[in-house]
């Protein structure tokens, strides 16, 4: 295990996917794991939201979920066939077995799994999620994805109440012993 004090460089030899609920502190833990191995991050909504000109609410009010799908599905592949990097995915990734394959086939995926109640209470700003409800629908919503994100990962990460410090160092840990990460 590296202490932190060791300034180091590493390279991605494959995409990393990050996947989970909504809350789930996906763009954030990309965004540390990036800052800490000094590597290249994107995310999938963003690329989205730059490209189209609207905001995800926009996109689902004015066209509807499943042109939201196909845009994500659009992107998704443009970002599993460029330099390999972090790629921080929408929540509702894995609803398409289509998206499953894609990365599944590209690189590695890792699912940071929360609960709906800490998904809840670090969701802040609902009207920006179309999907985000209630804690109560969030339950039976994580309940339906649960199994899909299970399936997709290569790797189960618990990212319920814990540093983000700590989350993104256990991540670079993994990809290092899988030979995924090197030093440069
Ligand atoms: C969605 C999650 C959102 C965004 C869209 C749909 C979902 O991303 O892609 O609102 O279906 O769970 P985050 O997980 O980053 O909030």
């Amino acid at each position: 295990m590296l202490q932190e004090s060791q300034a180091r460089t590493f390279a991605l030899n494959q995409p990393v996917f990050i996947i989970g609920f909504m809350g789930a502190g996906k763009s954030t833990v990309s965004r540390c794991l990036a800052a800490l191995c000094g590597v290249h991050a994107v995310d999938v909504d963003e690329r989205l939201e730059t490209r189209e000109r609207r905001v995800i609410a926009d996109i689902f009010s004015e066209d509807g979920e499943d042109h939201f799908r196909r845009l994500e599905t659009e992107y998704l592949t443009e970002i599993a066939q460029g330099d390999p990097c972090l790629v921080s995915c929408g929540g509702g990734v894995v609803k398409r077995p289509e998206n499953v394959r894609i990365m599944k086939r590209a690189g590695f995926v890792v699912y940071l799994a929360v609960t709906a109640e800490v998904s809840a209470a670090r969701i802040s700003d609902a009207q920006s999620r179309p999907l985000f409800k209630t804690v109560e629908v969030a339950r039976r919503t994580m309940a339906e994805r649960e199994p899909l994100y299970e399936a997709a990962a290569d790797v189960r990460i618990e990212a319920g109440n814990r540093p983000v410090s700590e989350i993104a160092a256990e991540i670079r840990d993994i990809l290092l012993d899988r030979g995924i990460l090197g030093t440069v």
